[in-house]
């Protein structure tokens, strides 16, 4: 069966003039970098390497709130994909892994303790050609398909509509559905949307009872399509666009009652980059929204965007040097422009911010292990991917005025995922302490930082010394996420707080011995978080930053 993984363009080969890099070097700061002469020891007794010190001063401004940071941003996405569903969450009543209805014990406990939001499935390119019937009903009856997108594998349809809501249900999260536009109708997706949201007793409500759930299911997000221009059905953005307002008109939600202001969220496809065919993706479905009547609308637009450098990915995601670790950070920043760019162009005809920009793919995309089905996308997940994921957050944290959700791709076993699984085995990435690092991030509201990053620069290749974002949580404690870049030399963090009066701070600090360090089955705890305690000293917060690292800490008042 041939592989066929979607064409991309160039998705990340951008250099733009707007670059966060950029943004943080010119940004208005009362400070100045300096070098340190002497050797410095680590907070909570860790012992400094023998680099002298960066110094970066950070002035946190609690006094003056900005936007919500939405909890949704760190969406996850779980696609019918390899082993993304099919041994990573699923392994079926019967198996001798530890399991709830099917459902592995270990992977919800671990997404219980990183709060998930919401999970988008089932898919991605395989949503397009999904029949949500083939996967309800008992389960020996299910029809069994192929997955031509990855791999051309069997399809068995045991996950479907039911067991993706007991999974969502049993770690606490909500659902971003996916309906098919490319290869289905628009009556069959009103039909799934009828199947699970309605408490009427119309022939579908009572199927979905028969089928074991009498109650209406919640269904707060609902993506219309997926990449519609490429393995979505090549469509131009005139023609997605007559499709999209067909979806949006006649899938409806008849469990509305669930969210804030009684709607779900409907997500249009969106663009894949900034080049000029994107550009005009976005003004297409824009300029529609601006002219929408009683009878469509949006609330959220969707983007794409992958680290991957060049296409195909080629990059190792393992046993790589500090050349591809800034080549893969400086790609990876690179969202900042991309979200610079289609948020202006969503200004123009939304200026009171009422569609979301929606990032509901994003993360490293490196070449498949060695051995592995090219078509599953397996990847190692490193130290520099919590470092990306960390820089990716930070970015969409900063555009929380516009970017309301997020959904890294993949949850588990594809792509960056926070788990990776084999048979009974379970172990926890970089990626996934950065999210349960965060936590205390959902749904916080973000307060201005400004400092003077400096230049880390290897290769010729140049980036921040040093990222950092601060918010306020809803009990009014300050945290704040400082990440140092620079492999080598540890950074010299020195807060001013305005707003708030300082006790003490404490917190987590994630690093590795390499950049290339991992956690395996055999050794799953070489890039796990460890306790950091920064002084406090009237009124300033200091600590000292490992090489490449990620830290995120809390002040008490
Ligand atoms: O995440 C893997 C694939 O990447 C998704 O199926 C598709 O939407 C994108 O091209």
């Amino acid at each position: 069966m041939p592989l066929t993984v979607p064409s991309r363009s160039k998705l990340s080969v951008r250099s733009h003039p707007d670059s966060l890099f950029n943004f943080l070097v010119q940004r208005v700061s009362f400070v100045a970098c300096t070098f340190i002469l002497t050797l410095t020891l680590v907070s909570a007794g860790l012992t400094a390497p023998a680099f002298s010190a960066e110094k970066v001063e950070l002035s946190v401004d609690a006094s003056k709130p900005g936007a919500k940071i939405d909890r949704n941003i760190f969406g996850q996405f779980a696609e019918h994909l390899g082993h993304g569903i099919y041994d990573g969450i699923w392994v079926g009543t019967d198996s001798k892994i530890p399991n709830t209805r099917g459902i592995r014990n270990d992977v919800v406990a671990a997404l219980k303790a990183i709060k998930v939001p919401n999970v988008r499935w089932p898919g991605g390119c395989f949503a397009d050609e999904y029949h949500w019937r083939n996967g309800i009903g008992p389960a020996a009856k299910r029809n069994v398909t192929l997955n031509p997108n990855w791999g051309g594998v069997i399809e068995p349809n045991s996950f479907g509509t039911h067991e993706f809501m007991d999974f969502i249900d049993q770690i606490g999260a909500d659902a971003y559905i996916s309906v098919n536009l490319g290869s289905g109708t628009p009556h069959e997706a009103a039909d799934w949307l009828e199947y699970m949201t309605t408490a009427q007793p119309t022939t579908l409500a009572k199927e979905r009872a028969a089928n074991g759930h009498p109650a209406p299911y919640k269904v707060p997000y609902l993506g219309i399509g997926n990449e519609s221009w490429d393995c979505g059905g090549n469509m131009t953005p005139d023609y997605y666009l007559s499709q999209m307002k067909i979806y949006s008109r006649f899938v409806r939600n008849f469990n509305p009652a669930q969210q804030d202001n009684g709607q779900m969220l409907k997500i249009a496809v969106g663009p894949g980059g900034d080049e000029p065919r994107w550009t005009e993706w976005t003004e297409t479905i824009m300029k529609a929204h601006q002219q929408h009547t009683w009878s469509w609308d949006i609330s959220g637009l969707s983007i794409h965007n992958y680290t991957v450098v060049k296409w195909p990915p080629a990059y190792a995601s393992t046993g790589f040097g500090e050349t591809e670790y800034a080549q893969i950070l400086k790609s990876t920043l690179e969202m900042d422009a991309l979200l610079n760019t289609h948020s202006a162009i969503m200004d123009k005809y939304d200026p009171q911010k009422k569609v979301a920009l929606i990032v509901d793919e994003w993360g490293g995309w490196y070449a498949p292990l060695p051995g592995s089905n090219p078509g599953f996308l397996v990847q190692q997940n490193s130290l520099r991917d919590g470092i990306l994921a960390a820089l990716n957050l930070n970015i969409f944290a900063r555009h929380a005025d516009r970017v309301r959700g997020a959904n890294i791709a993949q949850l588990i076993n594809v792509l960056q995922a926070m788990i990776l699984t084999d048979k009974e085995k379970m172990v926890l990435t970089p990626t996934y302490y950065v999210f349960k690092m965060y936590a205390p991030f959902q749904d916080s509201t973000f307060v201005p930082v400004s400092f003077n990053a400096g230049t880390y620069t290897h290769d010729n290749i140049s980036l921040p010394r040093v990222d950092a974002l601060a918010a306020k949580d809803k009990d009014g404690k300050l945290w704040l996420e400082i990440t140092n870049l620079d492999p080598s030399q540890p950074v010299e963090i020195e807060a001013n707080l305005a707003g708030v009066t300082a006790k003490s701070a404490s917190g987590e600090t994630l690093t590795a011995p390499k950049v290339d360090s991992v956690n395996t089955f055999d050794a799953a705890k070489t890039v796990v978080p460890k306790p950091i305690a920064a002084s406090v000293r009237g009124g300033k917060v200091s600590l000292t930053l490992e090489p490449k690292s990620v830290t995120v800490i809390s002040v008490e008042q």
